[in-house]
């Protein structure tokens, strides 16, 4: 599918910003940039650079991609003059987007259409940065943009549908999974799966049941491998034996709500902290920060390769 338009804006180049940067460019886009960190421009270069090597492995980068075709502006309203689709990656305060939207929202083309990346913030409150927020939709991506697929889209009553499905065609054009999201709830979909596991995983660090490094294995070379190839539904439908869904919940029902019964619940206080850091720092065996992301990103796009081979495309 081809876009009427060829010209994006990314608003705020951090980690989230930078990683949607590339992967525009890489899809052939021209892409309009603002960040008011004084180092942002060279950051964002040399993130490029990264990403474009792995996008490059995972033959998603375009002939058209140049990095010359990003330029940074002094202003969001000039980075945003003439753009059909404004991706916003601002920090994660609401009265910074808000300001940022009124500040920007005259200079829009007629029609663009302004998507932000946050993880926790409602649509109804962002929403009142506008005077006109029809145009503007939660388009929220999973770190590193560039390379996980999920975008989770969500609009309300307020919300043009046209909107949302430009979106959604721009998004699937630029190589990306997308979800519909139709009841606001905070921290959408895939976050709020991530933080129910995640408690119990640190319940589990707590009352000493496991070690941080014995749980996070328990995760990736268990559920974690399976839940990447398909979801929970699908795979518990499969454990029914041929039965379907009914039968495997006919089966283990009584299991599942007796281990629901029994979940933690945990705060993320000193001492709770104090069992991460010590828990993932042998688990880190001396590996340092960059080291990790690179295993990490060295992983994924291993993953990715094989996961797009065995469906063929
Ligand atoms: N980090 C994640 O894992 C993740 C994942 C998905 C979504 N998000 C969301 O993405 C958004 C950005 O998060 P991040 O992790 O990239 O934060 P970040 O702090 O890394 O980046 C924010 C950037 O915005 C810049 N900035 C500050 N004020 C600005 C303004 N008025 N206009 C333009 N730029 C401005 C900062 O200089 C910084 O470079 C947040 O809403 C967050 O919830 C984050």
């Amino acid at each position: 599918m081809t876009l009427a338009f060829d010209h994006v804006a990314v608003l705020g180049t951090g980690v989230i910003g930078a990683s949607w940067a590339s992967l525009f460019l890489a899809k052939g886009y021209r892409v309009n940039a603002y960040d008011p960190a004084a180092d942002a421009e060279q950051n964002t270069r040399s993130y490029i650079q990264t990403a474009w090597t792995q996008l490059q492995e995972l033959g998603q980068v375009s002939a058209d991609f140049d990095p010359k075709r990003l330029r940074f502006f002094d202003t969001p309203e000039e980075a945003v003059k003439g753009v059909q689709f404004v991706q916003e990656n601002v920090p994660e305060k609401l009265p910074i987007k808000t300001e940022l939207y009124s500040r920007i929202e005259a200079g829009l083309a007629p029609n663009a259409v302004l998507a932000t990346s946050t993880s926790g913030l409602l649509i109804k409150d962002l929403q009142k940065g506008f005077r006109d927020p029809s145009r503007f939709l939660l388009g929220h991506p999973f770190n590193p943009p560039h390379l996980i697929p999920l975008v989770e889209l969500l609009g309300n009553d307020l919300t043009d549908e046209a909107a949302i499905t430009l979106a959604k065609e721009f998004y699937e054009t630029c190589g990306k999974v997308t979800i519909r999201v139709h009841k606001e709830v905070p921290a959408h979909v895939a976050n709020r799966l991530q933080a129910a596991v995640w408690r119990e995983a640190i319940s589990l660090a707590a009352e000493g049941v496991a070690s941080v490094e014995d749980i996070d294995k328990a995760m990736t070379a268990g559920p974690g491998l399976r839940w990447s190839v398909m979801g929970p539904h699908m795979l518990f439908g499969l454990g029914s034996g041929g039965g379907g869904i009914g039968e495997f919940c006919a089966r283990y029902g009584d299991s599942f709500h007796r281990w629901w019964d029994s979940l933690g619940s945990v705060q993320l206080n000193p001492e709770t902290i104090k069992t991460l850091v010590e828990g993932l720092k042998a688990e880190e065996k001396g590996r340092d920060f960059a080291n990790l992301a690179q295993e990490r990103d060295c992983k994924l796009i291993a993953v990715l390769k094989a996961l797009d081979k065995a469906s063929g495309s």
